[in-house]
Parts: structure tokens; sequence; C-alpha cells
């Protein structure tokens, strides 16, 4: 069993991403993410990476994947291969954190999900895979909240692989 975590915000219509952006801006979303990745690992591919406001993500080891083999980015731990991830990710748990074609590698090898569920469709260029949830166990999951400055609602749901 893999000690990989996939962590990622999903609209009703499985959008994650557009223009190489988020869909929506979410700061208790964000304090989670924080929160849950402190001090772990996470990984990333490199289109994420150059999103990120602030980069490396401090108090994290920042993984980042290319296939451009031999770049480096100052301060991130590189990959070149999902093999390289594997080696990289040890016994503690390490945190898939997109983008979307990164997800999409690594859900079948996932062993936990942290989901923010976004109760609302955005137009999208960037989707998560189907999840088929017979697979997954809800863990916890919490009650339904509003983002006061844009009215979009959420929910936090966490699962383990059964
Ligand atoms: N909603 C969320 O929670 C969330 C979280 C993160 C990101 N996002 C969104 O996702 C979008 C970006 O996703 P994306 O799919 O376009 O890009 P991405 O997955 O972030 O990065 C893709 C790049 O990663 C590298 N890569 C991926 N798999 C690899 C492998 N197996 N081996 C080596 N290198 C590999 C390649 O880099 P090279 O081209 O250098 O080879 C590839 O071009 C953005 O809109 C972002 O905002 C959403």
């Amino acid at each position: 069993m893999s000690n990989i975590s996939i962590i990622v915000a999903i609209a009703e219509n499985n959008a994650i991403g557009i223009n190489n952006n988020l869909l929506c801006h979410l700061p208790e979303d964000l304090k989670r993410f924080k929160q849950i990745t402190s001090g772990h690992k996470i990984i990333m591919g490199k289109i994420t990476y150059f999103t990120l406001p602030k980069r490396p993500l401090p108090n994290r080891t920042n993984v980042v994947l290319t296939n451009i083999q031999g770049e480096i980015i100052e301060g991130c731990q590189m990959a070149y291969s999902i093999d390289d991830v594997l080696k990289i990710c040890n016994e503690e748990e390490s945190f898939i954190i997109g983008g979307g074609s990164v997800y999409r590698q690594f859900l079948p090898i996932a062993n936990k999900l942290y989901l923010t569920k976004i109760h609302h469709k955005f137009e999208a260029d960037t989707y998560f895979s189907d999840i088929n949830f017979d697979e997954w166990e809800t863990i916890s999951e919490s009650d339904i909240f509003t983002d006061e400055k844009s009215g979009i609602a959420y929910s936090f749901v966490d699962y383990k692989r059964k």
C-alpha cells in the first residue's frame, strides 16, 4: 500500500483549473491545504509549480516533475518520472498537489484522497479523472460552508482506499 495521498479541490463537473489557475479563491481551503501538507513532501507537475504565488512553498519539500532530464529548479527536489517520485516518497505520507496530468497518473496508486468539493460548476480546461467511489471509503466529511466573499459553497471530504 502506498503512502501517497492526493489533495485537490474539485468542482461539481470535475473541473480543477482554467488558464493555469485555480477555479476560485477559497481562503479556508488554502488554510486547510497548508495545515495538511506542512512538514510533508508535496509533489507537483512543473505547470502547477509555476502557478504557486510563493515558491517553493515553505515548510514542505517541494518535488517538481518534469520530463526535461537534468532540469533543476532552485529550492526543489526534481523528479523526472513516476518511478523517481515513488523512490522519493518513503514510508511517510506524501501529497500529490496537481495538476491535472499528475493527478491522472497518481490516482490509481494513491491511498488517500483529501477532497475539497466545490458545490458549483465551472468553465475549465483542466479536469480531475472520474473517481470510482466504490473503491473509496469516507473517513471524514465536513459540513457545507459558504465562502463569504464569493458565495461559493464547499465541503471537505477525506477518503481512504478500501
Ligand atoms: N483544483 C486543484 O486543487 C488544483 C491543484 C493543482 C493544480 N490545479 C490546476 O491544474 C492546472 C495545471 O495542470 P496541468 O495538467 O496543465 O499541468 P501539471 O500537471 O501541473 O504539469 C504538467 C507538467 O508536469 C510534468 N510531468 C507530468 N507528469 C510527468 C511525468 N510522469 N514525468 C515527468 N514529468 C511529468 C511535465 O513537465 P515538462 O513539460 O517540463 O516535461 C508536464 O508538462 C492549472 O490550471 C492549475 O491551477 C488545480
